[in-house]
């Protein structure tokens, strides 16, 4: 089995304040979100061909923000307007390079970790064509509208989705050609595009760790944990 890697980090990260520059690129423990996320794949032995998928714009800052990793089995492509469209890019790129599974991940996901990762490899050794890292949900959930709660939802069986979710190559490859034939931009995350192209998803354990750094403030906490984990 061959694990490529995409690695989505096209994304203008405007919720974190696009005054300082997209988020895959601000500074954590001293290097760049893309540089840990990006590390944590090169350190993973089981890692085959990465792709990360950037914006045009923004090839000085990846090569500044990679330049201190071994980088020669990464390779980089321009991404789309939608992370689907940029997830896509990515995929026909490692189909081009020796692969027949991928890993597909959020470049604002850095503190992926390997035992995650040879989590999810396993089941893709076992067979599983799609696999999903989830954490079951521990909030209690309200369905509201303008300020006032409505109900509250039952949390029984709900999961939060995280990322790497895997694939076996040919079949996300396909589904997300389909999606895009059928003009079905819609999707978040790519086991949504399996689960409606008709492939069941298996659920691994996420890691609580592995969080996504969406607004300014998650970007201050994981710079303030790393600096901490560095005393
Ligand atoms: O915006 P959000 O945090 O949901 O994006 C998730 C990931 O998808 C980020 O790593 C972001 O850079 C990437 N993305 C992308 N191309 C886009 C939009 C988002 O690669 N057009």
């Amino acid at each position: 089995m061959d694990i490529g890697i995409v690695i989505v980090a096209a994304g203008r990260g405007e919720r974190a304040g696009s005054a300082e520059g997209p988020k895959q690129y601000r500074r954590i423990g001293g290097s760049a979100v893309i540089a840990h996320t990006l590390k944590a794949f090169l350190d993973w032995s089981k890692a085959g061909p990465i792709v990360v998928v950037i914006h045009p714009d923004d090839k000085l800052l990846f090569e500044e923000a990679v330049s201190g990793l071994a980088t020669e089995r990464v390779s980089t492509v321009t991404g789309g307007a939608t992370r689907q469209q940029s997830v896509l890019a990515g995929l026909q790129a490692v189909a081009a390079l020796d692969a027949t599974h991928v890993m597909i991940h959020d470049g604002a996901r850095p503190f992926v970790d390997r035992a995650l990762l040879d989590r999810i490899s396993a089941r893709l050794e076992a067979g599983d064509d799609a696999v999903l890292p989830a954490l079951p949900v521990t909030d209690t959930l309200k369905r509201g509208t303008e300020g006032r709660v409505i109900e509250t939802v039952s949390r029984e069986g709900l999961y939060a989705a995280q990322t790497p979710q895997s694939f076996r190559l040919a079949t996300i490859l396909e589904a997300h050609r389909r999606a895009a034939a059928e003009s079905r931009s819609d999707f978040t995350d790519d086991c949504s595009i399996a689960e409606w192209a008709g492939v069941p998803v298996a659920i691994v354990e996420g890691s609580p760790d592995n969080v996504k750094l969406t607004v300014r403030r998650d970007i201050t906490m994981a710079d303030e944990r790393l600096s901490a984990a560095a005393l």
